[in-house]
């Protein structure tokens, strides 16, 4: 039987951990090869191949235009097209109220977060017109749509996300791309390292499910969207986020 991902190159940022490493196994698991992207050094190539599937590292700071077009490069270079591209890397950043926000603070999440994105997106895209085809699913979150008190360069970048999505949808779809962002919840990840138990606990009750969401359940998303079966999915907003946008 023909695998989901079977003969497709599916390129994830920010795979060294939490959300992009679940998807990373999940392409992997479903037959793609797998570009590994990420500021760090990781296992998660080592463990898919552990398990028999194809991946390949690119260490990339996705702040750095330069360095997110040396990724789509190396990925053309390494498997000779890019399918799918998860566009997933992100921080916390600096939490504090605005007027007690640093520049400095301010600046490096939006850099991190969504010209990140913005950069990712335009070198891929530049390759997918070469091809004819691809899709993208970027990493929003729920507070693309809504505020948090102390997040505002998150949340400003989260918004920027939500609107590149849209605007990069109504560019290219009629040119055989795809593009859609995911709105995950509070995710049980190392993004989420600062906060003690007691806010884990606070946050968890802010989703009518009664708990934060794991990385593997975000990816069962990201796949779907990545999937044919998404075929006319295209310049959406999906939430996955144990019902929080509903209060
Ligand atoms: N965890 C949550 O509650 C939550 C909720 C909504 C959205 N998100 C978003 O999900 C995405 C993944 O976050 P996560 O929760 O899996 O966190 P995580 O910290 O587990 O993973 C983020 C990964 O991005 C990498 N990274 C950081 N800066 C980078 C850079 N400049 N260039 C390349 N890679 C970089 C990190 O090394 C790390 O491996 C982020 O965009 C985050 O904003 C997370």
């Amino acid at each position: 039987m023909k695998r989901l991902f079977q003969d497709k190159v599916a390129l994830v940022t920010g795979a060294g951990s939490g959300i992009g490493q679940a998807a990373a196994f999940s392409y992997a698991a479903n037959g793609a090869k797998v570009i590994v992207s990420d500021i760090k050094d990781n296992d998660t190539v080592a463990k898919i191949v552990a398990e028999g599937g194809e991946a390949y590292f690119v260490k990339t700071d996705v702040s750095i235009a330069l360095e997110c077009e040396r990724l789509i490069e190396e990925t053309l270079h390494k498997y000779g097209k890019i399918d799918i591209a998860f566009n997933n890397a992100g921080i916390l950043g600096e939490t504090n109220t605005l007027a007690d926000m640093s520049n400095n603070g301010f600046e490096k999440v939006i850099s991190v977060n969504l010209n990140g994105v913005f950069y990712c997106m335009k070198y891929e895209i530049a390759a997918m017109l070469k091809q004819g085809s691809g899709v993208i699913v970027n990493t929003a979150s729920i507070l693309g749509v809504v505020g948090f008190a102390s997040f505002s360069g998150y949340v400003a970048a989260k918004h920027g996300v939500v609107g590149l999505t849209q605007n990069a949808a109504f560019e290219y779809s009629s040119k055989g791309i795809r593009i859609n962002c995911v709105a995950p919840g509070f995710i049980n990840t190392p993004l989420l390292s600062t906060m003690n138990a007691k806010s884990k606990e606070e946050l968890s009750l802010k989703h009518p499910i009664g708990r934060l969401g794991e990385p593997k359940e975000v990816a069962a998303l990201v796949i779907w969207l990545s999937s044919d079966e998404a075929s006319y999915a295209t310049g959406g907003y999906y939430p996955i986020d144990g019902g929080y946008l509903t209060s």
